[in-house]
């Protein structure tokens, strides 16, 4: 009788401890710089994206633009995940934020196809950089005005049966659908109809909808329908932090709760792998510590910023 018993109850042990080791709980994201249209040789981090995912419980190694393949190589091996954050530049600037981004993404996408776990964010520009690269650079976006408007999302009937929104509590799902919390500063849009044209809506999927000024109606949030890629077109990191006056950031409490959603959605991903730095001694010569986090409130709609030198 006991010899029954016995392999059922290491069995459900054995469930039980593998789903808890499944998870890496000391996850590091990758947040990649961009180049300062003012100050050649030198790009920066906007410090809410590093703040948006510490907040959920991951920390941060600065991804540097203009750098060579093997760099991007070793990131991407020793890191859990990329976030590319928005910003204002032009993706055919030489060694610039898309050339960065463009790489890897490729290498996620090889890395995932290959059965690893590796996910990538992009917030707005990042966002528009992440069908960019899956179009193999070709430019798709449509110039369009949507412009410090905090507005709610349009969800699709299905959308819940998405990776992003699979795990929503119907009381956030709610505040989404109906209070201004997604803050929006972007000049360029994607469309289902440019998606569509372009082969991309076979492999991405499309949740939400909004629209511009004009009525134009635009993607605000998609995902990869087979790897972990996200892409919002709103910045969630705003609604925690950053202060700029006269901007539309929703700094109510359920305006902070749906960014906290966003940020432990995409740090659980990342909590799914188990790329590791090889010590600790290399790991700390990459973390965001490093570097001081710098005030620029009174210069840019940005409270702090990384700066570094390329
Ligand atoms: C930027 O770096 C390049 C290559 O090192 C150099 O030729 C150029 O003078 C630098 N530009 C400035 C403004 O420092
Ligand atoms: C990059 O693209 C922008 C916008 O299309 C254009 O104005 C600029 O001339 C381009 N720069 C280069 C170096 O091609
Ligand atoms: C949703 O929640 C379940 C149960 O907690 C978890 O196993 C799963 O990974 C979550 N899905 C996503 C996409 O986060
Ligand atoms: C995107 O759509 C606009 C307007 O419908 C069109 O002018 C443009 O050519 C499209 N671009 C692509 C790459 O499909
Ligand atoms: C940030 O810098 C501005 C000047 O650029 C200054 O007026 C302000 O007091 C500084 N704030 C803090 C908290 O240091």
């Amino acid at each position: 009788m006991k010899i029954t018993f016995v392999p059922v109850f290491l069995c459900v042990l054995c469930f039980h401890s593998c789903v808890i080791t499944a998870l890496n709980n000391r996850p590091i994201i990758g947040v990649v710089a961009q180049e300062m249209y003012n100050r050649p040789n030198y790009s920066y981090i906007a410090a809410s994206y590093v703040k948006f995912v510490e907040g959920s419980g991951a920390r941060v190694v600065p991804v540097l633009i203009n750098q060579d393949d093997e760099y991007y190589e070793y990131i991407v091996k020793h890191v859990n995940g990329i976030l590319l954050p928005g910003g204002g530049t032009y993706f055919n600037v030489t060694g610039g934020f898309a050339d960065a981004g463009v790489k890897l993404y490729q290498l996620a996408l090889e890395m995932n196809k290959k059965g690893d776990y590796f996910p990538i964010w992009g917030t707005c520009l990042g966002f528009e950089l992440l069908t960019y690269a899956a179009a193999d650079r070709v430019e798709h976006r449509l110039r369009c005005e949507h412009y410090n408007e905090a507005v709610p999302l349009d969800f699709l009937e299905d959308a819940t049966t998405s990776r992003m929104f699979g795990n929503i509590s119907w009381d956030l799902m709610k505040i989404l659908m109906n209070e201004d919390v997604t803050a929006n500063f972007h000049h360029f849009c994607l469309t289902k109809k440019n998606m569509t044209e372009l082969g991309l809506a076979e492999d991405w999927r499309f949740m939400t909808f909004n629209h511009d000024k004009n009525d134009l109606e635009y993607i605000s949030t998609l995902e990869h329908k087979h790897y972990p890629f996200y892409g919002v077109q709103f910045h969630p990191e705003k609604n925690n932090y950053e202060w700029k006056e006269g901007k539309n950031h929703p700094h109510n409490a359920n305006g902070v709760r749906t960014s906290q959603y966003f940020a432990n959605f995409f740090v659980n991903e990342a909590r799914k792998n188990h790329h590791e730095f090889p010590s600790e001694e290399e790991e700390k010569k990459y973390l965001i510590y490093n570097h001081p986090a710098i005030n620029t409130s009174k210069q840019s709609f940005f409270m702090q910023i990384y700066v570094f030198e390329q």
